[in-house]
């Protein structure tokens, strides 16, 4: 394994870093097509245009790929989307809209619970489905008449982060796909698209760069029993994907909240031994996110905040802040997972538990 795993010392630590070059392989087959419709296989040019809403159906942190690209279908190609849980959705009686796209993310492409969801929607009358997957000739794409395969390369970790990012790529080259069939993406705003792709791997890297000063708030984290993690819009799934790559593999309790959501309940779990992780980009939010910081400041919860270099945070008692790189647009979530994950994985080294292998887990739910 060592030869293997070069200079790092776990494979999820590995695939992290892997991240700037499996997002500009999956880029590539994106610009190299230009958002056509071939994209997505050869009957996508029949039948996308046809396609009169999305519903996303996955599990885990691809059901969170899933949440953010809700963000992207509905305000760049102005169609309707729906996400949801695999396993919920496979038992109950559905609504079913065959002029729907059915699309299933999921890494390993054997996932029983999305498999089985996808055979479900089928059943119920959907006759569209679009597989985002990162292994070839995989069960889910097999069974699907569209497929977008990431190019994240293998994926060995248990706790998914180079598959996550690259399965973002697939689902924001669909949003801008679909709104230019629609004609709601001018040429201007296609190439707008593509520079902030072809800037991404970039932007990556500079935020794989904090990684000492993330470390440096691992000791401050590894103590604790319980973290809260807040974002808002798109940034509201990276918060959620932050919360459950903790738990994973640190075994801290964490959750997610979209940051307007603290007075409805959470703010009660505020004391001084609550850490709350904060995604804090310099977008339309911001100034939300600041108040929602202070609600939590005053019950006395620390904060760790991850902000742009341009949103103005500065370090204060209780209150520290990592700069991520300059505020980078539409793409902004994608840049905001780098932190989460290398968050997660120092976290899980200062407790000693086995990154790659946490237990009770397994790399694909091939059972129910
Ligand atoms: C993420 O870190 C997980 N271990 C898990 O949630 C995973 O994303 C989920 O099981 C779905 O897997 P898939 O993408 O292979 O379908």
């Amino acid at each position: 394994a060592s030869l293997e795993l070069g200079p790092y010392s776990h494979f999820m630590q590995k695939e992290i870093h892997e991240q700037p070059k499996a997002l500009s392989d999956t880029i590539e087959a994106v610009l190299e097509n230009g958002f056509a419709a071939g994209l997505f296989g050869a009957r996508a040019a029949e039948l996308l245009p046809q396609v009169e809403g999305v519903k996303i159906l996955a599990c885990g942190t691809s059901y969170y790929a899933g949440l953010t690209a809700k963000y992207w279908i509905e305000s760049i190609a102005g169609i309707s989307c729906d996400v949801e849980i695999a396993s919920e959705y496979r038992y109950r009686a559905a609504f079913a809209n065959p002029k729907h796209l059915v699309v299933t993310i999921s890494q390993s492409g054997e996932t029983l619970d999305t498999m089985e969801a996808l055979k479900y929607a089928k059943e119920l009358g959907h006759t569209m489905a679009l597989s985002i997957c990162n292994v070839r000739e995989s069960a889910i794409p097999r069974a699907s008449e569209l497929v977008f395969y990431t190019r994240a390369g293998a994926e060995i970790g248990v706790a998914s982060t180079k598959a996550f990012t690259t399965q973002l790529v697939g689902l924001f080259a669909l949003a801008v796909t679909l709104g230019k069939q629609r004609g709601r993406v001018d040429a201007a705003a296609e190439h707008g698209y593509q520079e902030a792709l072809r800037q991404l791997p970039g932007s990556v890297q500079h935020a794989l760069n904090l990684e000492p000063q993330i470390k440096a708030w691992s000791d401050k984290f590894a103590a604790k029993q319980n973290a809260l993690f807040l974002g808002r819009g798109l940034h509201y799934p990276i918060a959620l994907e932050g919360a459950l790559k903790l738990k994973e593999i640190s075994y801290i309790h964490a959750e997610a909240y979209p940051a307007g959501e603290l007075k409805h309940g959470p703010l009660a779990l505020v004391d001084e031994s609550m850490p709350v992780v904060v995604i804090a980009p310099n977008d339309a939010l911001l100034e939300k996110v600041k108040s929602n910081m202070q609600e939590v400041r005053a019950r006395g919860g620390e904060l760790f905040v991850f902000a742009d270099l341009d949103s103005h945070f500065s370090e204060s008692d209780g209150v520290h802040v990592i700069r991520t790189p300059r505020h980078v647009g539409v793409l902004s979530a994608i840049v905001h997972t780098i932190p989460v994950q290398l968050l997660a994985y120092h976290v899980a080294l200062a407790r000693g538990t086995d990154v790659d292998k946490p237990r009770n887990l397994a790399k694909s739910v091939t059972v129910e």
